[in-house]
């Protein structure tokens, strides 16, 4: 059915250690498996989404070592020793990230599914790139939004941009 893990059904399992959302995890697991569905369905951390399973869409998107990667393809052996940042790891206790905020304040999704995988990936750029209008659209281009929300979106990765800088 749709939404199942594919690569589920296997073989050998492997420790496999890392940090997910600043603590550290200790998984047996067959290291192969996506990080994806490792996330979802071991760890129960269904905030990455499942859009294309390619690579192409973005709503899998999580911070390996501060880097906005698809965890679509990403064996879960290849985050091992690696910091990794889901979305429900954005927030600080009861406060919701800059780029949480914005999204909600500047009406940034509608049906959400992209959201996650929007707001990571802008994290991502936002801590190397100035956030221009054009280069935040840029970044987020390869993002898809099936909503067309697209412009709310990068109005509210610049409203998060200044907040940010202040080092969050
Ligand atoms: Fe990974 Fe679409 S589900 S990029």
């Amino acid at each position: 059915a749709a939404g199942d893990d594919p690569t589920e059904v296997t073989a050998m399992s492997e420790t496999i250690r890392f940090r997910l959302n600043g603590r550290p995890v200790a998984l047996d697991v067959d290291g192969g498996r996506t990080l994806l569905w490792v996330l979802r369905t071991d760890l129960g951390l269904t905030g990455t989404k499942y859009g294309c399973g390619e690579g192409t869409c973005g709503a899998c998107t999580v911070l390996v070592d501060g880097e906005a990667v698809r965890s679509c393809r990403v064996a879960v052996r290849d985050v091992a020793g690696q910091d990794v940042v889901t979305i429900e790891g954005l927030a600080r206790g009861a406060s919701l990230h800059p780029l949480q905020e914005a999204f909600m304040a500047h009406d940034a999704l509608q049906c959400g599914y992209c959201t996650p995988g929007m707001i990571l990936t802008a994290y991502a750029f936002l801590k190397k790139i100035p956030a221009t209008t054009d280069a935040i659209a840029a970044a987020l281009e390869n993002n898809l939004c099936r909503c067309g929300a697209h412009t709310r979106i990068v109005e509210a990765v610049q409203a998060a941009a200044a907040k940010m800088a202040g080092g969050n």
